[in-house]
């Protein structure tokens, strides 16, 4: 019988003529799912109908079929049939290795390599809601009444320069709220001219590494670290070196020749592992840029939530012109989709960057940013984040309960410290934090495994767990699953863990 999956195989099959036939049946199925035309979910034509379809042998389908099914494209439901994974995608967030880069290059052909490479390393999950996804905030609770009622101002009093091509890095207004929220939420030295507004954290190092590096260049970046900045280095064909993080934050290597031009770091609450750069590290870290001339870009991109102690001031504001560039987000303060957030430039770079934003990005939505300002400067961002911070700070506490009944102090993750929207739950070394992941986003529950945020050989198994988003009613249940899964882990993917080793909760 034909079917609309059939239909999907027959043409991505016809498309190749390299190989032995399982081979070009495997890529022709691969590719369809990855490139979206067989979806999540879709049912698999049975091998004997797809076997007649393609003139195979139905031992060939069964075959390839069976390596799909290995490598978590395709499941078996029972009485029901075959389908395309539901969490496909998540799985191969896990596991990029289990893409097929050859068929992709095939497929885009005509694709830059830079842009071959980064469809190769592209990570970012379909699915960016569910219990334990990592660096989502409660955006249930965002008060849009408020919000909306600064936009419906903004709108009445619309003028022409508020509807036309922005040309000046973001609003006015909110530019100037940000100084004084940075200047004392953040102890960042900078004046509204200094502030640039762009889509988010991710678009700001995208502008800094187009504007300060050429091709060739190097950078370094934390190790583990966020994934984001590596396909921008590899977007801008910009070398990256890798930095080991400890309790301290980042240990910064010798600056070999050639001397980094930019080095990443995320010194509030390093991502993933969650620890805070020290004093002396800081202080290190800042004469190693003056002499090598380099720029440190400072990522703040959870910091507002510190849930014990003083909040940790920036980077940025240790030293009178530090060469730091600061950057911060509203998508974890307010909520991702907002896509807002900004860089505090050295005075040096304020105006060369500004044009340069204005030229590559055209920038808009101003008045969002306007609604945005009187938002900051009424009071209501700082209340925002303050019942937040309690609200997650509560959760955070009932997952930590739950890891420390459940599991074990040894599955707290070393360096978690008490900030930000996630924690880790460590994993001996001997886990493959991958499969478990795989097997917790089958069930819905979208852990990321640790593992993933590193470059090199040298990895911590861990799963990163978001917790602000999750309802506490919704909390317990959802752990026991992912308790369960743990425990019932077979030998190969999990050892035991002993506890009161690393633990440091
Ligand atoms: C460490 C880190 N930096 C930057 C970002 C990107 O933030 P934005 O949404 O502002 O682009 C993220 C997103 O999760 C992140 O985890």
């Amino acid at each position: 019988m034909r079917s609309l999956a059939g239909d999907v195989i027959r043409h991505a099959y016809s498309q190749r003529d390299e190989g032995k036939l399982h081979k070009r049946l495997y890529n022709a199925i691969c590719s369809s799912i990855l490139d979206g035309s067989l979806r999540p979910a879709a049912r698999m034509p049975p091998s004997r109908d797809l076997a007649q379809e393609l003139e195979l042998s139905r031992n060939t389908v069964l075959r390839v079929y069976e390596q799909l099914q290995a490598e978590g494209y395709i499941s078996t439901r029972t009485n029901s049939g075959t389908f395309v994974t539901d969490s496909v995608l998540d799985n191969l967030d896990a596991g990029p290795e289990k893409r097929a880069p050859l068929a992709a290059e095939t497929q885009y052909g005509s694709l830059s390599r830079r842009g071959l490479e980064l469809l190769d390393h592209a990570s970012a999950s379909a699915r960016q809601w569910g219990p334990f996804l990592p660096g989502v905030p409660d955006v249930v609770n965002f008060p849009h009444r408020i919000l909306k009622k600064f936009y419906d101002r903004q709108t009445r009093q619309a003028r022409p320069e508020h509807l036309t091509y922005d040309t000046a890095g973001g609003a006015a207004g909110l530019k100037s709220a940000l100084a004084d929220y940075l200047r004392s939420a953040r102890g960042v030295r900078c004046s509204p001219d200094q502030i640039l507004i762009t889509e988010g954290i991710h678009q700001a190092l995208d502008l800094v590494t187009r504007s300060l590096c050429n091709p060739g260049d190097s950078a370094w970046i934390e190790e583990p670290g966020y994934w984001g900045i590596k396909n921008i280095l590899r977007m801008n064909a910009v070398n990256f070196c890798t930095q080991p993080v400890d309790e301290q934050g980042m240990i910064a290597g010798e600056p070999r020749s050639p001397a980094p031009r930019l080095i990443f770091v995320t010194p509030s609450h390093q991502y993933p592992l969650g620890s805070v750069m020290s004093l002396s590290r800081r202080k290190a870290l800042l004469a190693l840029a003056r002499e090598t001339r380099s720029w440190i870009v400072e990522d703040d991109y959870d910091s507002e939530f510190r849930f014990a102690g003083q909040p940790i001031p920036s980077l940025q504001g240790l030293e009178e012109n530090s060469p730091v560039i600061y950057t911060g987000t509203f998508s974890k303060t307010l909520y991702p989709a907002l896509r807002l957030g900004y860089v505090v430039l050295p005075l040096p770079l304020a105006a060369p960057l500004k044009t340069m934003h204005s030229e590559l990005y055209r920038g808009g939505h101003l008045q969002m940013q306007g609604a945005l300002a009187d938002f900051i400067s009424e009071g209501y961002y700082a209340a925002h984040i303050r019942k937040m911070r309690q609200l997650y700070a509560r959760r955070r506490q009932a997952l930590v309960t739950l890891i420390l009944n459940q599991l074990g102090s040894g599955y707290l993750g070393q360096y978690n410290s008490n900030a930000g929207l996630h924690l880790i739950l460590q994993l001996p070394d001997s886990a493959d934090d991958v499969a478990l992941a795989q097997r917790a986003n089958g069930e819905g529950l979208l852990v990321r495994p640790l593992s993933r945020y590193y470059s090199g050989e040298d990895k911590t198994r861990g799963l990163l767990l978001g917790f602000a988003h999750i309802d506490e009613h919704l909390l317990e249940p959802s752990f026991n699953r992912l308790a369960t899964l743990i425990k019932n882990m077979s030998a190969d993917i999990i050892a035991p863990v002993r506890n009161n080793q690393t633990g440091r909760e």
